[in-house]
């Protein structure tokens, strides 16, 4: 496109010059015209969507406000309108740029950037299903029209290499204990555990220390703990095609998972509950007890398992024909419901020792399975994609997980969120009690029966929407406050919870909230505002109430009172989103990490106030830098249950530990915590505890990257994305021991074969590994041999030959 057309057809091209000079500038221009990227296919247009275009300057990155789109983003939309006259656009897969541009959070005006780019262009976006914060935003700022999509089907780790040994031996260990070769079986399985690097996770004897017979049991208990854990967690298996839903045997371990949880709103029982008390047990205490690796717990917690999907299998297959595929679940159902020992469920656990299971309880249940089992398989993203091309009515429904909530299945529907006001629930309360006094009990165990002070935390929209509010529930109860509902059930007030019943002081708290938080939750943030202060007015001893102790001192050394120092619910600027960290990591423009830390000072220091709430975000950098320097721990909530800490770039993004450590007075790192309550046992880890079980079950489990492998150049990016935010995790957190990255070299590049299939599947994106690796070693988060280095280097120039078509 030329300049004179690019600015006849893109009426506020000038407005952009401020930011990124005349057109063409450098981006998609090739110095003379503006390039727009795609291909023609008679009425159909497939395009690149530019990206920001500030991600390799550093200097854009770090203004408090994002500038604009550049000329090429704008070009590219005045293309898709005026010169191709498209009748819609579909937005294609989630989280893209345009919906992110500056602009007013909600009611978009005419000098809006996502208004004047999407223009009068009708918007449909297919968008993944467990994503309904952003897909908010971009329903609110680009007037988009969403379809959901299924995330790829869920599979078990599973166990590989040497973890697999370990279970190996501990099943040998269970049964020969008795004999004489206990000792021998224990040794072998704590070497065995070493060499896989489980000795951060639990703590091993010495190799060769004589271990007295009764605490052997427990050493066993807690290593086959750890592997049961790496076993069970849910990865993504390959991407997800549109159009094809899940067969019903790949919907099995979503089904387990459903299956897993108590519904007692619709009195449902979970799976684990009603085989555990087949057995005299309670399944909470199965849970406890195994995770602090009593041997006996985690041996019925895996039968319990291994029932679950035994049953679940049964009576999967029981409703598909030979195809696999799920034929008529309501009749099927309606004829072997009632049969006793014909029901498949009954039928496999007739062979277990949960054999007298409770016939009705799982009645129930598999009542329940039957009708999310349909859901799973049925299909509308393609027919609803139809109907939103025709101009008809696409149906809305919630988006969110699956797992918690069958009600976002089947996927082709309009993404909706919830009522703001509506959270946090009762439900959502008793959660967040039962997470934050572990996050505390734990931080206390760790530091000498200290309480931490302060706890600095991140808010995002989606998991809350997910957990109506568990986070923000999260947040009260540190300070000991509870919400109070109106008559209509809205949350708008709070009140505090005497320390009596709280036992344990008031924790103070540095809330980060992100962007997409603050505009779909503003509500939320005001009373999170009118709680921290009101605590902080409380007349309550400062040993007591750390929220008022740090906000009298913070008042007196800023000269302000103590209303206004008691400022501690941040984000982005108005219209502006993210730290940016994630993209200067993602394009290796940064130079130390003090530059990030910058960074996530200039863009994160924004402070709601609820004495001023038509006021909007006001920068307060110097009580948000006072703060932090008092945080004794950072903590965040893992989003869902398939995708976790180097899934995404965002968490790394969020997180403040090496920025705390350098803020403290003492130096001290703080302790950093994750919380994951996506499963039925809702556990507090610290963060290198789940970078370490994220390495495990993804980056370095062959299930998971063969499986990405096999959806192509796509599946390399995928396991490079990865190595790069585990990058991002040394980068802000320093949390990433040291054998993540040598197995990772191990995995990926030693293995010849492995090397040889990267590259000829991806070899940007191999370049890019080994970029990522070399970048790791560089910037000290990686020690390894010279030979490594060499190796990496010369593969480096090999590939970079390669792509630029040079056959040496
Ligand atoms: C959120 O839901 O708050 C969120 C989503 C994506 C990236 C970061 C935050
Ligand atoms: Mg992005």
């Amino acid at each position: 496109m030329g300049v004179r057309e690019y600015q006849s057809l893109t009426p506020y091209a000038t407005a952009l010059e401020e930011n990124w000079g005349k057109p063409p500038g450098n981006l998609n221009s090739d110095g003379e015209n503006l390039l727009v990227y795609g291909k023609q296919y008679g009425n159909v247009f497939i395009g690149v969507q530019p990206t920001f275009g500030y991600e390799g300057d550093p200097m854009r990155l770090l203004f408090s406000k994002s500038a604009s789109p550049h000329h090429g983003f704008a070009a590219y939309y005045s293309f898709v309108e005026k010169i191709f006259n498209a009748d819609t656009v579909l937005h294609f897969g989630t989280h893209g740029s345009l919906e992110f541009m500056p602009g007013k959070q909600v009611g978009m005006s005419d000098v809006c950037y996502p208004d004047s780019l999407i223009g009068n262009i009708p918007n449909v976006y297919y968008y993944a299903a467990n994503n309904p914060s952003e897909a908010t935003i971009a329903k609110r700022r680009s007037y988009a029209n969403t379809i959901s999509y299924l995330t790829p089907p869920a599979e078990n780790a599973g166990l590989y290499k040497g973890l697999k040994q370990l279970s190996e031996l501990i099943s040998s260990y269970q049964s020969l204990k008795d004999t004489g070769r206990g000792p021998q079986i224990v040794s072998s399985i704590i070497s065995t555990a070493k060499q896989c690097n489980l000795d951060k996770d639990v703590e091993l004897p010495d190799e060769g220390e004589e271990i007295p017979a009764k605490e052997r049991d427990l050493v066993v208990g807690k290593v086959y703990s750890k592997i049961m854990e790496i076993e069970s967690r849910l990865l993504p298996c390959g991407l997800h095609v549109i159009g094809e839903p899940p067969s019903a045997m790949e919907a099995v371990a979503t089904l387990v998972n459903i299956a897993a949880l108590n519904r007692p709103e619709d009195g449902i029982s979970s799976l684990p509950t009603i085989l555990a008390e087949t057995v005299g047990q309670n399944i909470e205490e199965v849970y406890r007890g195994s995770d602090k690796g009593i041997l006996k717990d985690v041996e019925l917690l895996r039968q319990i398992t291994e029932a679950s999907r035994g049953a679940i299998s049964a009576f999967v297959e029981r409703t598909t024909n030979k195809k696999g595929q799920v034929v008529d679940v309501t009749n099927k159902l309606s004829s072997i419901l009632g049969f006793g020992i014909n029901e498949p469920w009954v039928q496999y656990l007739s062979n277990t020792k949960f054999y007298r299971a409770d016939r009705e309880k799982l009645r129930t249940l598999f009542q329940f399975l039957g009708e999310c089992l349909k859901l799973v398989v049925a299909d509308n993203e393609l027919g609803s994609l139809k109907q939103a091309l025709e101009g008809k009515y696409v149906e809305p429904g919630p988006g969110g997980d699956p797992i918690r909530n069958p009600k976002v299945l089947p996927t082709g529907k309009n993404i909706h969120a919830l009522d703001p006001q509506a959270i946090p629930t009762t439900a959502a309360m008793q959660s967040a009690k039962v997470v934050v006094d572990r996050l505390i009990e734990r931080q206390k165990a760790d530091n000498g029966g200290k309480y931490p002070e302060t706890i600095a935390l991140v808010l995002w929209g989606t998991d809350n929407i997910k957990t109506y509010g568990e986070s923000l529930a999260q947040v009260l109860w540190m300070i000991g406050v509870k919400p109070v509902a109106d008559t209509f059930g809205r949350v708008n007030r709070v009140e505090p919870v005497s320390l009596e019943e709280l036992g344990r002081p008031r924790i103070d708290v540095v809330v980060n909230c992100s962007g997409v938080f603050r505009d779909l939750f503003i509500n939320q943030m005001n009373l999170l505002d009118r709680a921290v202060k009101m605590v902080a007015e409380l007349d309550e001893p400062a040993d007591q109430n750390y929220v008022r102790k740090h906000a009298l001192e913070q008042a007196e050394a800023l000269g302000i009172d103590v209303r206004e120092a008691a400022t501690r619910v941040f984000s982005n600027a108005s219209g502006s989103y993210s730290s940016n960290i994630n993209l200067a990591v993602e394009n290796s423009s940064w130079n130390d990490e003090n530059q990030l830390q910058d960074m996530y000072l200039s863009r994160k220091s924004f402070a709601f106030d609820c004495d001023a709430p038509g006021a909007g975000m006001m920068e307060k950098r110097q009580v948000f830098e006072m703060v932090l320097s008092t945080a004794d721990a950072t903590f965040q909530n893992l989003d869902s249950s398939e995708i976790s800490l180097t899934d995404v770039s965002h968490y790394f993004d969020s997180d403040p530990t090496n920025l705390v450590q350098n803020l403290r007075k003492d130096k001290k790192k703080p302790s950093a915590y994750i919380a994951d309550t996506t499963t039925a046992n809702a556990q507090v880890r610290t963060l290198s505890e789940t970078v370490r079980l994220d390495a495990r079950t993804k980056l370095l489990n062959p299930k998971w990257y063969e499986g990405m492998m096999s959806s192509g150049y796509e599946g390399v990016r995928e396991i490079e994305k990865r190595l790069t935010n585990t990058v991002g995790w040394s980068a802000t957190s320093g949390q990433v021991d040291n054998w993540v990255y040598e197995e990772a070299n191990s995995t990926f590049i030693q293995d010849e074969e492995m090397l040889n299939r990267l590259i000829s599947t991806n070899p940007n994106s191999f370049r890019k590994l080994l970029q990522t690796f070399l970048e790791a070693n560089g910037r000290g988060y990686w020690e390894t041999s010279q030979e490594n280095i060499e190796k990496l280097r010369q593969l480096y120039s090999e590939v970079e030959d390669k792509i630029e078509g040079i056959d040496r």
